[in-house]
């Protein structure tokens, strides 16, 4: 499948379970057993500072980032239905937001050279273009700004589980689109390896500042739990099962 096909498949999809994801992935959090903001500080200030969130949902990471003193919010995200939730939540909270409903790669109107965070909260990996999206993300920065995203550990998609069990039932090395499936809602998704990310990071003209692949320590204290396969506490015990990258506009 074309990757616009794919891009249309998926933007149906989101507006469909858009109602389901309300605030379910935003900032402090970054994903599934990773530690939160309030550990990491990887924002460091916001006071006063322009932000853009890219697949910004159902709005809550910006209302996180407003509440934190980000002075001009941007957002944009692939589906009509996440931008009119994150619309209608954000006017709820009195917060003003520049939003737009685009894929993450084409560049709807937001200004270039601009921001000092762009961010993304588990949505960049839905990208069908990385290198399209990344050169977009090292355009909209200032010199100095910063880019944080958080994705899901590539190799989660190639890793089957039973109980305590796992097998490599895929191969990670060729990148292979995978179909997804979320509420009945059919999605493509092209697995990225994380070297992919990193090196083109690096060919935009980004300074990698950090790569965070751990858990959060609360989870490694838990009891095992094989009830929920993808995420359970016992994988995200032997491997992340998310990563987050910081990295800064050389
Ligand atoms: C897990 S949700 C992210 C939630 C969001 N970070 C929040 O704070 O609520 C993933 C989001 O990525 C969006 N998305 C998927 N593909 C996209 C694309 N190609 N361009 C822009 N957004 C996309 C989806 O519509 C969805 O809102």
């Amino acid at each position: 499948m074309k990757e616009n096909k794919i891009l249309v498949q998926n933007k149906v999809s989101w507006d469909f379970i858009a109602d389901e994801w309300f605030g379910s992935t935003s900032l402090p959090t970054y994903g599934p057993t990773l530690p939160k903001e309030d550990t990491l500080n990887l924002f460091n200030l916001l006071d006063n500072k322009k932000v853009l969130d890219i697949g910004c949902g159902s709005g809550h990471s910006l209302l996180y980032t407003a509440k934190r003193g980000a002075k001009e919010l941007w957002g944009l995200d692939l589906s009509s239905k996440q931008i009119e939730n994150a619309r209608k939540f954000l006017s709820e909270n009195n917060i003003n937001a520049n939003l737009f409903e685009s894929p993450m790669e084409e560049n709807p109107g937001i200004p270039e050279n601009y921001f000092d965070f762009v961010y993304s909260i588990y949505a960049f990996g839905w990208t069908t273009d990385l290198k399209q999206s990344i050169d977009l993300v090292h355009k909209y920065l200032k010199k100095s700004g910063v880019f944080i995203f958080s994705w899901d550990n590539p190799l989660m998609q190639c890793i089957e589980a039973e109980g305590n069990k796992y097998t490599i039932s895929k191969s990670y090395l060729d990148e292979a689109t995978i179909d997804l499936t979320k509420g009945n809602q059919a999605m493509k998704l092209k697995n990225w390896k994380l070297s992919s990310y990193i090196n083109e990071l690096a060919s935009a003209g980004f300074k990698i500042d950090k790569l965070i692949e751990e858990t959060d320590k609360d989870i490694l204290t838990q009891e095992h739990d094989f009830t929920l396969k993808y995420y359970s506490k016992h994988k995200a015990k032997l491997i992340n099962t998310s990563f987050i990258i910081k990295a800064i506009k050389l």
